[in-house]
């Protein structure tokens, strides 16, 4: 596993000051670029989902998308996609959480979700858990059960994990990098 983590670790760039000044943006482009890393971590997130019981996989608008996907068809389950508000045409659930400044709404098609569907969350990053936190409550309205939140990398310093604990309800929290 520590092999993973370097392999991992090594195909991730830092940009200084993006989006914004002060801030150093976390780039999974040259992990996704390199075969080798990609499957890795996907093979990492699948055993997750087999060792947690998942039925499922959720990803994330946009980056839990291109992780979660391949997780989902490697597991052999079926994958959700959580979008921001608007973009899904069906039935949907609509979650309001918290920005640092104002707010946002995720959706998910209600059809995707039933009773006794044991749920694999997927993103790249966990930051202040606003995302995650929503996606979880979701989930829940959706009748389903949450088997765990995975992510590439936790951004330890912005309390994220102490945040969805309570949330969580003992579903386990995996994150892959402490960052
Ligand atoms: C980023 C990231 C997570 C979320 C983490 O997505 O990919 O989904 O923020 O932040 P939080 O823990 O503070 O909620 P973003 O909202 O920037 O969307 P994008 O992937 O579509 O750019």
């Amino acid at each position: 596993m520590t092999d993973i983590r370097e392999l991992l670790l090594s195909r991730i760039r830092d940009v200084a000051d993006y989006p914004e000044p002060g801030v150093m943006f976390k780039d999974i482009t040259p992990l996704l670029a390199d075969p080798a890393a990609f499957t890795a971590l996907t093979d990492a997130l699948a055993e997750i989902a087999e060792n947690t019981g998942a039925t499922k996989v959720v990803g994330l608008e946009a980056r839990g998308f291109i992780l979660g996907a391949p997780v989902a068809v490697r597991a052999g389950l079926g994958f959700i996609p959580v979008r921001k508000a608007g973009k899904l045409p069906g039935a949907t659930l609509r979650q309001a959480y918290d920005l640092e400044y104002g707010s946002a709404e995720i959706e998910v098609h209600a059809e995707d979700l039933a009773a006794g569907d044991r749920v694999l969350i997927v993103d790249d990053v966990l930051a202040t858990g606003g995302t995650a936190e929503a996606a979880i409550q979701l989930i829940r309205r959706g009748g389903a059960e949450v088997s765990s939140l995975a992510v590439l990398m936790e951004l330890g310093f912005l309390g994220g994990r102490a945040r969805l604990e309570p949330t969580l309800d003992g579903a386990p929290l995996e994150a892959l990098l402490q960052v």
